[in-house]
This record gives C-alpha cells, sequence and structure tokens, in this order.
C-alpha cells in the first residue's frame, strides 16, 4: 500500500471511529438489549451490532473493494487476506460495556495483502485513542510512544491474562502457570482484548497472554505493539493466522523467550 492511501485510509478510519464512538457515549444511558450467543457469559448488545453496521455500511460505500471481517456478522466470509482487508471489532469487552459502561474499545484494523497498515483500539468512555500507520510507531492520541524498554527483567514485568490459565485446561499444565505467576510481578486482567495489547505497547503492562482469541479481537493491537518494538506469536512461538483464532503471547520482546521457552513450551500438554 502506497503513502497515499494509507494515509487517506488513516483519516478515514478515524473519522469513522471517532463518529462510532460518539454514538456509543451519547447513548451509554439508554436501556441496552442483551443477548447471548455461544454461553450464557457471551454476550452482545443491538449496540455490537449497530456498531459493527455502521463501519460495514460506510466501508462498503466508500471503498467498494475493500473486504471486512468482523464479529457481529455483518462482514465478509475470506479465504485469504488478498487485497485490502478491515478486520473490526465494534465493541471489544462487550461484558465490560453491559456491566461497567467503560473499559471497552472499538477495535480497527486494516491490513493489505496480509500485511498490517493501520490500526486504531478507541477507549470510547477514556476518549482515548491507540493508533499506528505501518512504519510510523505508535502512538497515543496525539503522544509517540516511545519504543519498548530493551532490558524488562521478568521478575519485574506484568502480565496481562486471566484466570483460565490457573484452572484446568487443554493447553498449559497449572502447576507450570502457578509458578509463572510467582516469578513474575504481578498479573492484570482488563476484559478487553484489544485495550490489553494496547496496554502493551504503551508498556504500562510488559505482556498479555491469552489461550484464544479471534481475529478481530487482536487485528489492530497487533499493528499497533509492532510499530512500538513488541512482538507478539502464539504461544508456542509460532506465526498467528488471522484467518483462525490463536493463541496469543504479546509482550514485550526481551521477556518472550522467558514466557515461552521458560513457561509454556515446560507446560505444554
Ligand atoms: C472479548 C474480550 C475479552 C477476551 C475474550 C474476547 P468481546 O471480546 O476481548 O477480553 O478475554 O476472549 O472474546 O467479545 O468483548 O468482543
Ligand atoms: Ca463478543
Ligand atoms: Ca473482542
Ligand atoms: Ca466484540
Amino acid at each position: 500500500m502506497d503513502l497515499d492511501t494509507r494515509n487517506t485510509l488513516y483519516d478515514q478510519a478515524k473519522k469513522w471511529i471517532m463518529e462510532a464512538g460518539a454514538i456509543i457515549k451519547d447513548q451509554i444511558g439508554a436501556p441496552l438489549e442483551i443477548t447471548t450467543k455461544s454461553n450464557p457469559n457471551d454476550l452482545v448488545t443491538t449496540m455490537d451490532k449497530n456498531t459493527e453496521y455502521f463501519f460495514v455500511n460506510r466501508i462498503k460505500r466508500e471503498f467498494p473493494n475493500h473486504l471486512i471481517i468482523s464479529e457481529e456478522g455483518y462482514g465478509d466470509d475470506l479465504k485469504d487476506l488478498e487485497g485490502t482487508v478491515w478486520i473490526i471489532d465494534p465493541i471489544d469487552g462487550t461484558m465490560n460495556f453491559v456491566h461497567q459502561k467503560r473499559n471497552f474499545a472499538i477495535s480497527v484494523g486494516i491490513y493489505h495483502d496480509g500485511i498490517g497498515e493501520i490500526g486504531f483500539i478507541y477507549d470510547v468512555m477514556d476518549d482515548t485513542l491507540y493508533s499506528a500507520k505501518r512504519g510510523g510507531g505508535a502512538y497515543k492520541n496525539d503522544f509517540r510512544l516511545p519504543t519498548l524498554p530493551a532490558d524488562r527483567k521478568i521478575t519485574e514485568s506484568i502480565i496481562g491474562m486471566n484466570h483460565y490459565w490457573l484452572c484446568e485446561n487443554r493447553l498449559v499444565d497449572e502447576t507450570v502457570m502457578q509458578h509463572f505467576i510467582r516469578t513474575i510481578r504481578g498479573t492484570r486482567l482488563y476484559g478487553s482484548a484489544a485495550l490489553e495489547l494496547a496496554y502493551v505497547a504503551e508498556g504500562i503492562i510488559d505482556g498479555y497472554i491469552t489461550m484464544s482469541l479471534a481475529p478481530w479481537d487482536i487485528a489492530a493491537g497487533l499493528i499497533i505493539l509492532d510499530e512500538a518494538g513488541g512482538i507478539s506469536t502464539n504461544a508456542w512461538g509460532a506465526d498467528i493466522n488471522l484467518l483462525s483464532t490463536n493463541s496469543i503471547v504479546a509482550c514485550n520482546p526481551s521477556i518472550q523467550s522467558q514466557i515461552i521457552d521458560d513457561h509454556l513450551q515446560k507446560g505444554r500438554k
């Protein structure tokens, strides 16, 4: 993608994100229609669907050749990442949106032939926009995020992760994860994968590990994190596939091998 196209797309996507965010904020107190999807805790609201439709409708009108991968069903069914593909999570952190009315984000990643070009993660209620253009650095609002420090120690690291790692699970032995938690400085759980990736990019947590995320949870975050000097793979150190679900280890590069080689791989089931 050439520079002009990237800049034009960035400006357009940013405008739509701010508009969509304003609508959500405006209606934050309105009664919600909440339904469940795969299980009673897998929530979706009319606001998730309306926000996704807001983007899909505009993208299809303005850029008829572009393709869309998105959570709530208005996108395309893609077999590859050829061309320009928008990967959209209209509300990442729906449980937070429903229960807390904050700590949720709009996540939009734009890829061209599989390469991450533009990423936006908008914390709607905090009015904070994380963004990146390929080769242009990562930003928190107008502030350019510094490259992550190269000397982070695992023992001084804070890692975003959820409780499932400590429950019996199919991926990694729980006792190995208990040892991991005792090794690091602390854990955090924010309930929005997109925001957790943005926080790794910002350096306020040093890593984020999760067992299974969809492409829309991570598409923008991977680009923003990469521009901040972070690294992301699946739990075993392999490349992430944006056409399927993945386990994720996204972190400051200086602690990657301690997370993966010294812990996850050792407990691999
Ligand atoms: C969820 C959030 C959550 C993560 C879940 C995701 P949603 O996305 O990112 O933090 O743990 O795996 O599904 O459903 O709120 O868009
Ligand atoms: Ca969801
Ligand atoms: Ca999500
Ligand atoms: Ca969502």
